[in-house]
């Protein structure tokens, strides 16, 4: 199916704040988590059916150090420290993936500080590869 994005700054935020001082971000800006380990993005993405799809973060980190988020879908962990290495820039916008299964209807996609601060979330795209693998744990 055709990639979807979604604008972080238009999802649920919890204790993460809008800016738009780095260039280079889509949509009105980009959400920075305040160092605030817990502090979160959560995206609402409908499926027409239940679907694999990749999801690609976009964010950008000025520090060399990784700043891993945990990722759910509907509450279920899909990747845990999921690392977001330094992007040379604040300005310097890269994606980082992770795999998940999609229900149909609403799916809540949420990343979460898992350590002290996330790197600067500039949007999720979803692209969905077809229906789901029941083999996949
Ligand atoms: C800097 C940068 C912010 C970023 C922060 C961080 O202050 O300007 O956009 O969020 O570092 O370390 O997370």
């Amino acid at each position: 199916a055709a990639p979807v994005r979604y604008e972080a700054e238009a999802a649920t935020i919890s204790q993460g704040a809008v800016e738009s001082n780095h260039a280079g971000y889509s949509g009105t800006g980009f959400v920075n988590f305040q160092a605030v380990t817990g502090s979160y993005v959560e995206f609402t993405v409908d499926s027409a059916q239940a679907a694999n799809a990749r999801l690609d973060f976009r964010y950008a980190n000025g520090t060399t150090a990784s700043r891993p988020m945990d990722i759910t879908v509907n509450g279920t962990s899909v990747a845990d420290d999921l690392a977001f290495p330094g992007t040379g820039a604040w300005t310097s916008w890269k994606n980082v993936s992770a795999d998940a299964v999609l229900k149909a209807g609403s799916n809540r996609i949420r990343a979460l500080t898992a350590n002290g601060d996330g790197p600067n979330l500039d949007q999720l795209t979803v692209t969905a590869s077809g229906p789901a693998d029941t083999e996949k744990p």
